[in-house]
């Protein structure tokens, strides 16, 4: 009895021990985590201030216009220069090449720290407007995804989607909506991304052709976003910049309701695909060229880490800031017109509508989050040109 009594104390001990081993095991691993999440400086390579000279080319229907809300909140609450469109404009001269003179106060202020609207891109007149130590970040899409998008959006404007009944019936025979001599209204039809980055979307896809203007982006760009993995994306841009976890971290701006978003049959698909070739090839090598760099500098487990975090702060902030849990609202249901996105085509545009009784710094931190692009832009617009004439948004009604 005594002895299997002593025998039971021995058994828990070892036991007791193990559990305390385990729990060590397990403590150290948290602390080490997140040690190394709080210091991503940590791994080295990232030191220094944070990237405050920026140029982000701003795609269409990529998801940019949330990086632009990231972009805009960065620049507004440290004081920083945009590069704004001249006078009552909405874009940098889109889809004309962009040329320094678009940008409001280009000839008194001769640098901006962000450009981030949208443009043509056209270095040689993007480097009279930003400096030399500038950071360049572009974002693409899946061009089926784009092209479906775009279609809804510029519905009502593109000619080559106005008599065009479907994407379906558009991409059956594109060369029966589509002409080349109008590109310029044609722009979003065909290889969008492709001509935003200044190229020609009706070139033929020859391989050194499309290979020599790849490596031409890649010179430029030191990175850029897939819209798929976008907090992939972002991890890699927060750590790229050296900037707080709460900079790039963001609501979804501009989104689509459900009600307009479009199934694409599988042949509409791989018809997209060849349509838009140009744009395919520049978003298979930069979704392979990002995941690059996420293998080599994160590896799986802390970017899965870092992608956790970047979500629960989303989360976070979503409780803290918006009704229903986040939930985002169509026009109708968005009380404040300051809030109220712009609609397009026949898309209806969400956005969100804010808790009721924040105080005030609460409430100056939510509103930058949700305030849609047009907006955000009048009110920089407004911060950095007081003596302007404001920027009239007409749907507000003001
Ligand atoms: C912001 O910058 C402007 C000019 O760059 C300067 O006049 C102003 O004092 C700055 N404001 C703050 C709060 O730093
Ligand atoms: C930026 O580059 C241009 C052309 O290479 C050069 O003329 C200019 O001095 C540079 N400016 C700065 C601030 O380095
Ligand atoms: C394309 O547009 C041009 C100029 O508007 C016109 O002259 C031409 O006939 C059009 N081509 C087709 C195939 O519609
Ligand atoms: C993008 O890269 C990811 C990771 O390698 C891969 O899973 C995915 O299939 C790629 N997407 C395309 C369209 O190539
Ligand atoms: C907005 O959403 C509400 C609730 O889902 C719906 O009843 C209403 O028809 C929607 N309005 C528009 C313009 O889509
Ligand atoms: C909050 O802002 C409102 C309007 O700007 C102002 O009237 C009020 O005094 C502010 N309250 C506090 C506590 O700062």
């Amino acid at each position: 009895m005594v002895s299997t009594l002593g025998g039971l104390q021995r058994y828990f001990r070892v036991i007791l021990l193990l559990l305390l081993a385990l729990t060590l095991l397990v403590l150290a691993r948290f602390l080490l985590t997140d040690l190394e999440l709080v210091t991503p400086l940590f791994g080295g390579q990232a030191k220094g201030p944070p990237v405050t000279n920026i140029m982000f080319l701003k795609t269409h229907k990529t998801a940019s216009s949330t990086v632009l809300n990231i972009l805009y909140r960065f620049a507004e609450t440290h004081n920083l220069s945009v590069a704004l469109p001249a006078g009552l404009h909405v874009h940098l001269g889109y889809p004309r090449l962009f040329l320094a003179r678009y940008v409001e106060g280009v000839e008194l202020q001769q640098h901006f720290n962000i450009m981030c609207n949208h443009l043509r891109f056209n270095l040689p007149e993007v480097q009279k407007v930003m400096p030399n130590n500038t950071f360049y970040f572009s974002i693409l899409r899946n061009p089926v995804f784009q092209l479906e998008s775009s279609f809804i959006y510029y519905k009502t404007y593109t000619p080559a989607f106005l008599r065009a009944p479907s994407l379906d019936a558009f991409l059956a025979s594109p060369r029966t909506f589509y002409n080349d001599s109008r590109l310029l209204k044609n722009v979003y039809a065909k290889n969008n991304m492709w001509f935003d980055f200044g190229f020609d979307p009706n070139a033929p896809r020859e391989e050194g052709y499309v290979r020599a203007r790849i490596a031409e982006v890649e010179r430029r760009f030191q990175l850029v976003l897939i819209a798929e993995h976008l907090d992939e994306s972002l991890v890699l841009l927060r750590r790229r910049l050296r900037w707080a976890l709460d900079d790039v971290v963001a609501f979804r701006i501009n989104a689509r309701s459900a009600r307009s978003v479009t199934r694409l049959a599988p042949e509409t698909r791989e018809r997209a695909r060849s349509w838009c070739a140009l744009d395919w090839r520049l978003y298979e090598h930069f979704n392979r060229s990002l995941w690059g760099q996420l293998r080599a500098e994160l590896g799986p487990r802390r970017l899965r880490g870092e992608v956790e975090r970047l979500r629960a702060r989303r989360r976070e902030l979503a409780t803290l800031c918006l009704q229903d849990g986040g939930e985002p609202k169509n026009r109708t249901q968005i009380r404040d017109l300051r809030l109220r996105p712009y609609q397009s085509g026949r898309a209806d545009i969400l956005g969100y509508n804010l808790r009721p009784g924040l105080d005030n710094q609460t409430l100056r931190v939510c509103q930058r989050l949700v305030m849609p692009e047009l907006q955000y832009m009048a009110h920089l617009y407004a911060l950095q040109f007081p003596e302007k004439p404001r920027k009239n948004i007409p749907f507000l009604g003001e």
